[in-house]
């Protein structure tokens, strides 16, 4: 699948994100090797330490569907409400998100933002986000 479909599959989901105490949107497309594509979005909790990212979403059903052998391709990100300079310098998976992905995706592999209002789209590879990450 291309960015552009997967970019547009992550807007979509951001869509149905529930986020009624950030009010932040973020959805997550996971291209895997196998060529499957599993999305995400944040889902908070009232006990604010539940939430779970959209990228962790996406990288659990990943796994799930596809078992041993899930290896992560591609991550495209859209944060609807993050625009410009901001999105590049902020729009990126949190720490916790950056090691989860790490898991299954090795350091060459690009992770796309895009924001709202149809601007710029942003790359960086996991390498870049999170070098030296932790393994054993
Ligand atoms: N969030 C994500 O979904 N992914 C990230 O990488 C960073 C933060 C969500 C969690 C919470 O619902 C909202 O964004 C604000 O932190």
């Amino acid at each position: 699948m291309s960015d552009a479909e997967l970019m547009r599959l992550a807007e979509e989901v951001a869509g149905r994100a529930y986020c009624p105490y950030s009010k932040f949107r973020v959805g997550a497309a996971v291209l895997s090797r196998a060529g499957g594509v599993y999305v995400g979005c944040n889902v908070e909790n009232a006990s604010y330490g539940l939430t779970i990212c959209a990228e962790r979403g996406a990288v659990m059903t990943g796994r799930a569907a596809e078992g041993e052998g899930f290896r992560i391709e591609r991550v495209v990100l859209s944060l609807p409400d993050l625009v410009g300079e901001k999105l590049e310098a902020e729009g990126w998976p949190c720490g916790s998100c950056r090691q989860v992905l790490s898991e299954f995706a090795d350091p060459e592999v690009g992770v796309l933002s895009g924001g709202g209002g149809g601007g710029p789209v942003f790359e960086k590879t996991m390498g870049e986000l999170l070098p030296h990450c932790f393994r054993f």
